[in-house]
């Protein structure tokens, strides 16, 4: 059956009242739309966790800067809808920017921390407090008891499970696991723009985490091993952005031994930029 689509906050906690009285859960899966099959794994697993699901479709202009074209963001809301009533989620929250950000709205939801760690942050200033301002909307308009995330994007989702930690906000911010094509390449929507050459090439980027991964896990310096992982992919032709070993939560370089760790990486192949992470 095809869910209901809501454009309203009011209309949304209209429908979701219910659930609660019932004593339903619910996860809400926050999207841009364009869906593909990592965003319907996160649906799927939203269903593991709570009796409903709600998606939610909106192009939040506060994460895209002046120079990044907002109008060009792919938009396709009749197929994003006619995917996710395969998956049977409950209700689709397509809001307009109009109901997010009204006339006169002024409140930002600014953030240190993860969301200033020099990764992602470094190539896209103005993009976490554009994501924390509007997640921290989504969860206070849905009031879900769960919000799924991919570990892909590991900078991302430890800005929101930081920020609905420190507002004090219901939602537990639950991190999937990234899916990997048989090779270990991360699987994005990107992975189309690669050549049939630079695809193959595409799987150093896990190679070489697993690598640094496994020579720090050995006693070796996290320094050491992401500059040798830089030094390889440089080597095969990549232009790296980074690759950091960082604390796992707060994404800060880290100065004890012991502390759990994340390597992460972004590097382009071409004129595409990857991104991958690791658990060490
Ligand atoms: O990952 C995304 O698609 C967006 O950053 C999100 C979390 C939906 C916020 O707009």
């Amino acid at each position: 059956m095809a869910p209901k689509i809501i454009r309203t906050v009011a209309a949304l906690r209209k429908e979701m009242a219910p659930w609660r009285a019932e004593g339903l859960t619910s996860a809400i899966v926050p999207t841009m739309g364009a869906l593909h099959e990592g965003h319907l794994r996160l649906v799927r697993e939203g269903f593991t966790k709570a009796d409903r699901v709600v998606t939610t479709i909106f192009v939040n202009p506060k994460q895209f800067s002046a120079t990044e074209d907002l109008g060009k963001y792919p938009r396709d809301e009749e197929a994003d809808v006619a995917k996710l009533a395969a998956e049977g989620v409950n209700l689709v929250f397509a809001p307009d920017p109009g109901e997010i950000y009204p006339s006169g709205f002024v409140t930002a939801v600014h953030m240190e921390g993860p969301a200033k760690a020099g990764l992602e942050d470094k190539f896209r200033p103005h993009f976490f407090d554009g994501v924390a301002t509007v997640v921290a909307k989504l969860f206070i308009a849905a009031g879900a008891d769960y919000a799924m995330f991919g570990e892909k994007d590991y900078q991302q989702l430890q800005v929101v499970t930081r920020m609905a930690r420190d507002l004090g906000l219901a939602t537990e911010v639950i991190g999937i696991p990234t899916e990997r094509e048989a090779d270990g390449l991360a699987m994005s929507s990107r992975n189309r723009y690669l050549s049939k050459q630079e695809r193959q090439q595409a799987t150093a980027i896990h190679k070489s985490l697993t690598q640094a991964a496994a020579k720090i896990r050995a006693g070796g310096k996290p320094q050491s091993a992401t500059r040798a992982a830089i030094r390889s992919l440089t080597t095969l032709g990549f232009k790296v952005d980074y690759v950091a070993a960082r604390n796992a939560e707060t994404l800060a370089v880290p100065k004890t031994a012991g502390e759990p760790l994340r390597l992460l990486a972004a590097a382009w192949l071409g004129t595409t930029r990857l991104i991958d992470n690791i658990a060490v």
